[in-house]
C-alpha cells in the first residue's frame, strides 16, 4: 500500500541546502563524488548531465569545473530548480542548462552524453533500472559515471543524534538547536521518506543489489564502496568503448 503522506521535494527544496551547510557527511559525500568527477577527461563541446540534479549542489559544481563542456541539470521539481537557477544567477555559468522534466520525459539522443552523475535520486524514480538503461544508452561508449544512491532506510535517532554532537561541537548548544529548529522541514521530508522506503514505494537495496542493478543496466564497475555512514552505495563506472 502506497504510503498517504509523500515527499514534497518543493517544501524540501527551501531548507535542502542546510544540507550542504551543516551537514558533514553530505559535505564529505560531495567531495568524494567530486574527487572521481576531477578524474574525467572532458574536451571542449562534450555534454554532461545530472540526472535527479536537485539544488544543484552538483550540476553547478560540475558545469564550473568543465567550462567548456555543457552540463545539463535534469530534475522535475520546480522548486529544486528555481533553487538551482537562483544559484547560478549568483554565479552566471552559460554552459549549465536546467531541464525542468523527469528522467521519464526526457529523450536525449543516444551516445550523446560525455558522462554523468545521478546522486541519491534513483530510489526515488518511479522505475529505477529503465533510469539505469536510459543513463547507459546516453552515455557514448567509453564515457564515465558516477552514481550514488541510497539504499538503506535511515534510522532517524542514530542520525540525529550523529548530526547533534557534530553541531554541538562545531557550534555550541544554543546554534546547534536553533539549526535543527531552522532544519526541522529536513527532517519532516526525510521521515516521509523513510515511511516511502519502508512501504516499498521508493527502492531500497543492499551494496550487491545496487552493483547488480548498475551492471544489469550494461555498466561496467570501475570502483564501488558504501558511502553515506553505510546507507548509500557509489559506483563509478563506465559504457564499454
Ligand atoms: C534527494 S534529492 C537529491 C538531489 C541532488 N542529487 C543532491 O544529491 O543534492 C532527489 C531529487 O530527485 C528528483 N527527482 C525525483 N523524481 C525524479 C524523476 N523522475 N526524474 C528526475 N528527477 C527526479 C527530486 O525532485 C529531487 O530533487
Amino acid at each position: 500500500m502506497p504510503s498517504t503522506q509523500t515527499v514534497s521535494w518543493k517544501t524540501y527544496a527551501e531548507k535542502y541546502d542546510m544540507l550542504l551547510a551543516y551537514n558533514p557527511y553530505y559535505q564529505q559525500l560531495q567531495q568524494e563524488v567530486m574527487q572521481e568527477v576531477k578524474k574525467w577527461k572532458i574536451q571542449p563541446g562534450d555534454q554532461i548531465a545530472d540526472i535527479g540534479a536537485g539544488t544543484g549542489n552538483y550540476s553547478l559544481t560540475i558545469a564550473e569545473h568543465f567550462p567548456a563542456a555543457t552540463v545539463f541539470h535534469i530534475d522535475n521539481d520546480e522548486g529544486m530548480n528555481a533553487v538551482a537557477a537562483g544559484k547560478k544567477n549568483l554565479a552566471p555559468l552559460p554552459n549549465h542548462r536546467i531541464l525542468s522534466s523527469g528522467i521519464e520525459e526526457v529523450n536525449l539522443e543516444v551516445g550523446a552524453l560525455r558522462a554523468l552523475v545521478s546522486i541519491h535520486a534513483l530510489y526515488t524514480f518511479p522505475n529505477p533500472q529503465a533510469a539505469l538503461e536510459k543513463m547507459y544508452a546516453w552515455l557514448e561508449p567509453g564515457g564515465q559515471a558516477v552514481l550514488v544512491d541510497a539504499g538503506r532506510i535511515v534510522n532517524v535517532w542514530n542520525w540525529q543524534l550523529a548530526l547533534g554532537s557534530h553541531l554541538i561541537r562545531r557550534y555550541g548548544l544554543r546554534k546547534a538547536l536553533e539549526i535543527f529548529r531552522e532544519g526541522k522541514e529536513v527532517s519532516r521530508q526525510n521521515a516521509y521518506i523513510r515511511n516511502l522506503q519502508k512501504d516499498g514505494t521508493f527502492w531500497t537495496h543492499s551494496h550487491k543489489e545496487f552493483c547488480e542493478a548498475v551492471e544489469k543496466a550494461g555498466f561496467e564497475i570501475q570502483a564501488s564502496r558504501t558511502t553515506f555512514r553505510g546507507i548509500s552505495d557509489l559506483v563509478v563506472v563506465r559504457k564499454e568503448r
